[in-house]
């Protein structure tokens, strides 16, 4: 019974294997994190090529942080040695303390995964996921240990980006709450807490409508793309235009937050029709090798 596990994760000081579920975007990032940081790392996704493709991610972003030198080539190779590429997920489960959820954000996927957690994972482990638009409540109650369990949401890319929200789902303990925080900064992160599990959490509730305003101003014929994306850069300042942005958040994703807030919290977030034709032609943004640009 996970709630009276003896040895139950009650500190940062009691993790130190991470196992990360989902190898895509947002997982290979979050892996190579937890990896940086000195923790056992098992990197998992459901078949071979998926998790190949991930772990060839978190090599190529090592070689670039080490280019850069952002870090040494000893600290690259000691991460990427951190990491164990796994299909099976039992194995990659069995000995973690905190077992991070980034699979697709469609309710059926992550009901049937958390199952599979509960039947191989600890009692002991802590359970987060980084869903950016489902309810931490909600995802919570799926599994066996909705006490210990919260959001902890991640920014694309991960390695680079310095928030963590951390997100209070109704039954989320202050325990399980401060200790996700103390590992964001063991992770070189900064926690900030959400407190209410609210459509978008905070950052997406703020970002996704100016997304969606940018493609409005496209679809009204007020701009083009580009036009639209220097005024983001060079007017508000932000390090890159809303449309590179859509880009590498993931169209689909922007999109899918957009519709939950929009059925949640009303017309003001009606979804741009752009995004959605963006989608039905495939182009999802730099992880497809086209969006709003072309990657190719
Ligand atoms: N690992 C290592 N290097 C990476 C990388 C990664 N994952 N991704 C990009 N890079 C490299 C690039 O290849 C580039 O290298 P070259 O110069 O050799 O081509 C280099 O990093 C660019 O980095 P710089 O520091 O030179 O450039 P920058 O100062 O613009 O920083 C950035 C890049 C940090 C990504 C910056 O543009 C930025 O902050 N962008 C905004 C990102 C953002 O807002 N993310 C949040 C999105 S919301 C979200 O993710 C949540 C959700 O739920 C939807």
């Amino acid at each position: 019974d996970p709630d009276t596990a003896t040895d139950a994760v009650r500190s940062v000081d009691d993790i130190s294997t991470i196992a990360v579920l989902g190898a895509g975007n947002m997982g290979h990032g979050i892996a190579e994190v937890a990896a940086l940081a000195g923790f056992e790392v098992f990197l998992r996704d459901i078949d071979d090529d998926l998790v190949r493709a991930g772990y060839d991610r978190i090599e190529w972003s090592l070689g670039k942080l080490a280019e850069k030198d952002r870090i040494s080539d000893d600290e690259a190779d000691a991460a990427l040695d951190r990491v164990t590429p796994v299909v099976d997920l039992a194995a990659a489960v069995g000995d973690a303390d905190v077992v991070v959820e980034v699979v697709p954000e469609r309710m059926e996927v992550k009901k049937d995964v958390y199952a599979e957690v509960e039947a191989h994972a600890p009692d002991r482990a802590l359970f987060v996921t980084n869903t950016s638009s489902l309810s931490i409540t909600e995802l919570g109650r799926e599994t066996d240990r909705p006490e210990r369990f919260c959001g902890m949401h991640f920014f694309n890319p991960p390695v680079r980006m310095r928030l963590v929200e951390v997100i209070s789902g109704a039954d989320s303990t202050e325990e399980t709450l401060s200790t996700v925080e103390a590992l964001a900064e063991r992770l070189g992160k900064t926690p900030v807490r959400v407190h209410k599990d609210s459509p978008g959490f905070v950052v997406n509730r703020v970002l996704v409508p100016l997304l969606n305003e940018a493609a409005w101003a496209v679809h009204d014929g007020e701009a083009t793309v580009a036009e639209v994306d220097s005024t983001t850069k060079y007017g508000l300042g932000l390090p890159m235009g809303s449309f590179e942005l859509a880009d590498q958040v993931g169209i689909d994703v922007a999109l899918h937050v957009l519709e939950y807030m929009h059925d949640q919290l009303g017309d003001a977030y009606e979804p741009c029709p752009l995004l959605a034709e963006k989608v039905a032609a495939g182009d999802l943004g730099t992880k497809s090798g086209a969006g709003f640009y072309d990657y190719e």
